[in-house]
């Protein structure tokens, strides 16, 4: 499925690596999710979902803002008088944030390169990795308009974050910044905001050595076990690797083995097993 041309708020780009960029586009609104942005960015990941030249989806924002939050103006007083506006744009909001976005099979980075406020926290949430800059504003401020940090916030704090601080930073509304997001596990590498693009194309690199099929069955493994119990997790995952064994037609599990073990020219943990086409 093509990415139109003509979209408005979300700007799509796939170099030659295969690092989809995706940004954010309302710069003179710092990037403020209004139901354009919603529908757009619902397009644009179920598009990359299916095309092969995406290997790894980057997420940031245009200007000085990664997101600030719910477009208070069009996502929320534009549609509180209109059910049907506020249904299809708040199930869009959920279902490319949550849905699409947790379920992906392709390995998603959040580069967060400014401000980040309110509900923009359920996309970060979503994305497999963050690599922040050390400045970029981080604020969970809904409760300075009177409300809860709600269309599934508060949930995805308590998930990520250790518990007292999502109470702490939920209730005062206090900012904080790149390097304190990763203190309290919200994001994974804080670097200096000149520093952030060659970070994250360092990662994206990265991501992009190992085998394709085996990253979205370890994402899907990580993000679904959370949930379980041991026996629950323990059945789920040992039915999880074999379909994996099925899935894979690089036939990756065998190569490293036959490479480690027979031709001893593969150590794993220090090298990503080969990309060769069986013989
Ligand atoms: N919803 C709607 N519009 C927003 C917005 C939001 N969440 N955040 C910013 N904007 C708009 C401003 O209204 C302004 O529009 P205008 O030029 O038409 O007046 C424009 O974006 C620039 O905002 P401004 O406040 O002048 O930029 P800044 O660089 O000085 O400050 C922020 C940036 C993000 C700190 C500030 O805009 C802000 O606090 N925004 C609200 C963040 C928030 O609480 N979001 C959660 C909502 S629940």
């Amino acid at each position: 499925m093509p990415i139109r041309d003509d979209l408005t708020c979300v700007k799509v780009e796939i170099d030659d690596e295969g690092i989809a960029w995706v940004t954010f586009n309302r710069p003179e609104k710092r990037n403020a999710m209004n139901p354009t942005l919603h529908y757009e960015m619902e397009e644009v990941l179920m598009a990359l979902e299916t095309d092969p030249a995406a290997k790894v989806i980057v997420i940031t924002g245009a200007g000085n803002s990664w997101s600030a939050g719910m477009d208070l103006r069009e996502y929320f007083r534009e549609t509180d008088n209109n059910p049907e506006a506020q249904f299809t744009s708040f199930t869009a909001n959920k279902h490319w944030s949550w849905d699409i976005l947790h379920n992906s099979r392709k390995p998603s980075i959040a580069m967060v390169n400014g401000y980040l406020f309110g509900g923009a926290f359920v996309a970060l949430a979503n994305c497999d990795i963050v690599v922040t800059a050390e400045d970029a504003v981080y604020g969970l401020s809904e409760i300075n308009w009177g409300i809860i940090p709600g269309g599934i916030v508060s949930k995805v704090i308590v998930d990520k974050m250790p518990f007292r601080n999502a109470m702490f930073y939920s209730m005062t509304g206090r900012t904080f910044d790149g390097r304190k997001a990763v203190e309290m596990n919200l994001a994974d590498i804080a670097v200096p905001a000149d520093k952030l693009r060659e970070e994250t194309v360092a990662l994206a690199r990265e991501l992009m050595e190992k085998s394709p099929v085996a990253l979205a069955f370890t994402k899907q493994a990580i993000r679904n076990v959370v949930n379980m119990d041991v026996p629950q997790a323990y059945e789920y995952l040992m039915t999880k690797i074999q379909a994996l064994q099925f899935m894979d037609k690089e036939k990756t599990r065998n190569r490293g083995m036959e490479e480690f073990l027979d031709k001893k020219t593969y150590r794993p943990g220090l090298e990503a097993v080969s990309k060769e086409e069986d013989s």
